[in-house]
């Protein structure tokens, strides 16, 4: 087995790559600490310019592992430090982050894009948060950066009825800039990377934080969220939920 994230950086691009295709891409402790890791210490490099997101051909990201929320429900119940830690990085980060995403994108593999400055999405790409279906309540600030993007319809459709999007209506909500082939998501993403990477640095840097707004907003609201899911993920729904996943015939 390979590392499960992938860094490499090619000029100004630095591609963090999720690499646990026989699931889907489901994000374990490790993966969010490598990630987080990755964007970090972009903000180290001057040179880096752009951070790009991408997955594997068959799924950008299934969420959080549901094995791992198995073990924090039946632990202390806290939402584990490396995921916090990576939805900081991503409420903090300062480098521009485009997406490229293919297949399925559920649950934080959604949310982290409200992140984003730029998403190329292919044509297969589905978008879906099953929080409040798995007994649990929305993150990553999703619950702010969602109504804000789409409007609280869309959003509430989104993140409390669970309702998936498909890559057309991801767009048409915001979420998505460009929809492409599958084999063509890759470099389009990387175009747009280069695009921006091209542009004058600190001219995107002040641009990005007027836009952006106060991080500290985005940071309160994980932390908000963070508690409920704490509460929930010990709740008898959620633990219902996770083990019908888990022992579902296929
Ligand atoms: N946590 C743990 N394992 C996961 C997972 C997750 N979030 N998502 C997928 N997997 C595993 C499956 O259990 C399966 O493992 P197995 O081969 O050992 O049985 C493998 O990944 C492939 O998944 P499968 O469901 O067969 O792929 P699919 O292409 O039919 O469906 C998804 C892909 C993403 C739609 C589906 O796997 C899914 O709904 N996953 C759960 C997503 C979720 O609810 N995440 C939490 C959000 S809060």
């Amino acid at each position: 087995m390979g590392d499960l994230v992938i860094v490499t950086d090619d000029g100004p691009i630095r591609t963090v790559r999720m690499n646990r295709p026989e699931k889907k891409n489901a994000l374990t402790m490790a993966m969010y600490d490598a990630m987080a890791e990755a964007i970090e210490s972009a903000a180290q490099n001057p040179a880096l310019r752009c951070l790009l997101i991408a997955g594997a051909p068959t799924a950008f990201c299934a969420g959080n592992d549901i094995g791992d929320f198995i073990k924090m429900a039946t632990g202390e119940g806290a939402l584990g430090a490396p995921i916090l830690r990576f939805l900081y990085a991503l409420a903090r980060c300062e480098t521009p982050l485009v997406a490229a995403v293919q297949g399925n994108a559920v649950g934080v593999g959604t949310t982290m894009l409200l992140h984003c400055d730029h998403v190329v999405a292919a044509d297969n790409a589905r978008f879906a948060t099953p929080f409040v279906g798995l007994g649990l309540v929305p993150e990553a600030a999703s619950s702010l950066i969602a109504p804000r993007l789409m409007g609280q319809r869309r959003a509430f459709s989104l993140l409390v009825m669970g309702r998936p999007l498909s890559a057309d209506e991801a767009k048409a909500a915001g979420l998505v800039n460009t929809m492409v082939a599958p084999d063509a998501v890759e470099a389009e993403a990387m175009k747009a990377a280069r695009e921006i990477a091209a542009l004058p640095p600190q001219g995107v840097l002040a641009s990005r934080r007027l836009m952006r707004g106060n991080p500290q907003e985005i940071v309160a609201r994980i932390d908000a969220e963070a508690e409920l899911f704490k509460t929930r993920l010990q709740s008898a729904e959620a633990r219902a939920a996770f083990e019908a996943f888990l022992a579902r015939k296929k």
